[in-house]
Order: C-alpha cells, then structure tokens, then sequence
C-alpha cells in the first residue's frame, strides 16, 4: 500500500534551508522581480517599437542598459528573470550579465518553460511545455548561477473557459515544474495567469482565480512541493480588458487579497505580481491598494505582496532610450524610478504621479511571453 508523504520530505534540511532563503530574500523589505525574459520573438515587438533591428547585439544592449543601472537598484529588485540567451550574454567590456546581477545585489532568475501550446479537445485553451529535459536545465543554470525560475501557464475567461481540463492541467505541469526545480535547488515561481482578455466584471475574475489557484496548491501539495521555497506569481483580480463596469483600485485590491485569503497557503513567502497589460501607473496603483487592504485585515497577512513586472518595469525605459547611447542614462533612471515605485508599492507606500509614458496602456490580446 502507498505511504502517503508529507510535503517537501524528499528534500534534506540543507535543500530545504537553501530555497526558503531564496525564495525570501527576492521579496525581503519590498523588493520585486524584473521580468526581463522576453523571448527572441517577445524582445523583437519591445524592439520595433524604437524602430530597431531584432538582433543579438540589440537585445544583448538593452539588457545591458538594464543591468548597467545605478546600484541602488538593488535596493528595490531581488531577483531578475532571464532568458537563456540573456543568461550568457556579457557587456561591452566582457563582464558576464550574471556577475552585472549579482554585483547588483539582485538574484538572476531563468525562463525555463518552452511556451504555450493548445490544449486539445478545449475550445482554444491551452496548456505548457517544456518538461522532458527540465531536471537537466535546472541542474546546469543552477551550475551556471540561476537560484530560481519561471513557468508561465495561461487560462482565458469566456463563456466555457477555463474549462475543468485546462485548470487541472495546468496546476498539475506546475506542480511538476516546481517538484523538478526544487529537487535541482531552483526556486519555483509558480505562474498561472488568467488573461485581462475579454469583457467579464471583477466578480468573475475573482471566481476564475479563486479557482485556478486552488487546483494550482491542490496540485502542488500531491506533488509534495516545498511551498516555503516557492513564490507565486499571479494575475491580480482585475475586470476584463473590454468590460464597460469599471472597478476602483480598492475593488481590485479587496478581490485580489480576498482570493488569497480563501486559496493561498500561508507557508507561501511572497507573491509577485505580473503585470499583463496594465499600463506601469495601474500596475503600481493597483499593487498599492492590494497592500493597502492587505494590511487592513483583521489578521496579518502571512506573504510578501510584490511585483514581477515584464512590460510594467521596461515599457518607459525602452522608449526613453530609442536605441541611443546618449539616452541611456536617462532610460536607466526611468528604470530606477519605476522600480522605486513598485518597490513603495509593496509596502503601500505609493503616491500617483499622473503623467508621462507611464500612462499607456500595455495591453496585447492573447499576450505571448
Ligand atoms: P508582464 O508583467 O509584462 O505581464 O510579464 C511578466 C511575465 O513575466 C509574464 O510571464
């Protein structure tokens, strides 16, 4: 007969020690992540929009220019996510981009899923692959600096979607990436993301994230995944992108900490928000008003509530700079900025500003990452 085990028993203590301190220290003192894992085909739509070529060297620079920043950066970011390409890429003067990160203070962190793929027998949901070598990959970016990483899965909201199948997929691929990750000392960030997408209210965005997420630990806890040394990284609870009842920031922060408070284990150190096509003034409007509400409830709050921002953190950056060398410095204070806010955000303590590119809206229908 099958013994039942406890969860993350098949790690020694020393494995167990080392995630949970990684997993804390990229979201201690309101620290957040940048998601700088764009793939080559992602890195050349944030290209086009300065009007530059999708070329080595040009997605080589403008991670550079990220990475190059004032050192107090590293007061507002813990981790950054790369993308394998990125990981062994060096600046101008041959210094290593993981060295740049660590120097920084800030964890390099490694896409690891291989993208979205349908889902058959579902009306056009899907699911993500990347598995049969994963043990491996984890295994040499660990040798080559990563301590932690990404999977990205997506659920849409429509008439009949997500449907039974999609959810139990897709918590069951995460809860294999993240028991796969941690056996090879990665942090998983675990990130199911229900899509902006459509026109449905608040409400129903609540009640699809509330169940996403419970399939999502339900599955994590048979897997016997170590959830001291994981992070999640969802979508807040927001109204569709087309949906005409327009909701407050406070709505949004009450829904999206109401839906953790019914299906987030508190052993979980932090969450990280994505951004997803909120404009970079929502997405630090909105993570300060989930701070906000969290900290009003009754009961502290036992997880970090932070961001792990990709178009939020780099949208004004990438068009300050335009490709030119005399901009980077201010580009990479746009960055600085923005880091700063998210990282005020964390711990509502931001204040609206009101203008600038900042303002723009990041949304792209059925967002590739
Ligand atoms: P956005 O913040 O642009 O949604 O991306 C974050 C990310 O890493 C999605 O997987």
């Amino acid at each position: 007969m099958a013994t039942l085990t406890s969860t993350g028993t098949w790690l020694s203590d020393e494995q167990k020690q080392a995630l949970r301190q990684t997993a804390e220290a990229i979201v201690a003192d309101g620290k957040g992540i940048l998601a700088a894992d764009e793939s080559v085909g992602t890195m050349g739509k944030r290209l086009s929009q300065v009007n530059l070529e999708n070329t080595d060297d040009n997605r080589r620079k403008f991670r550079q220019l990220l990475f190059t920043s004032d050192k107090e950066i590293g007061k507002y970011l813990g981790g950054c996510i790369l993308f394998h390409e990125t990981l062994y890429q060096k600046a101008d003067d041959g210094t290593p981009f993981v060295k740049l990160l660590n120097d920084l203070g800030i964890i390099p962190g490694i896409k690891v899923d291989k993208g979205v793929v349908p889902l058959a027998g579902t009306q056009g949901e899907s699911t993500t692959q990347g598995m049969d070598d994963l043990g491996k990959r984890c295994a040499q970016y660990y040798a080559d600096g990563c301590r932690f990483a990404k999977w990205r899965c997506v659920l849409k909201i429509g008439e009949h979607q997500p449907s039974p199948l999609a959810i139990l997929e897709n918590a069951n691929v995460l809860a294999r990436y993240a028991s796969t990750c941690q056996q090879n000392g990665i942090v998983p960030i675990v990130e199911p993301e229900v899509l902006m997408d459509g026109a449905h209210n608040l409400a129903r965005c609540q009640a699809v994230t509330e169940k996403v997420l419970a399939a999502t630990y339900k599955a994590l806890s048979d897997h016997n995944v170590y959830l001291e040394g994981t992070l999640l990284k969802p979508n807040m609870c927001l109204p569709g992108q087309g949906c005409e009842e327009k909701s407050t920031a406070e709505q949004i922060g009450e829904a999206t900490v109401t839906t953790f408070r019914r299906t987030l284990p508190a052993a979980v150190p932090g969450v990280t928000f994505l951004s997803g096509g909120q404009s970079e003034e929502e997405a630090s409007i909105n993570l300060n008003a989930i701070n906000v509400y969290a900290n009003k409830c009754a009961e502290k709050r036992p997880w970090k509530l932070s961001f792990s921002y990709g178009r939020a953190l780099q949208y004004s950056t990438i068009m300050a700079w335009q490709g030119k060398d005399e901009n980077i410095k201010a580009a990479q204070d746009v960055l600085l900025n923005r880091a700063k806010a998210n990282w005020a955000a964390s711990q509502a303590k931001f204040a609206a500003s009101g203008a600038g590119a900042a303002q723009d809206s990041l949304f792209v229908a059925n967002h590739q990452y």
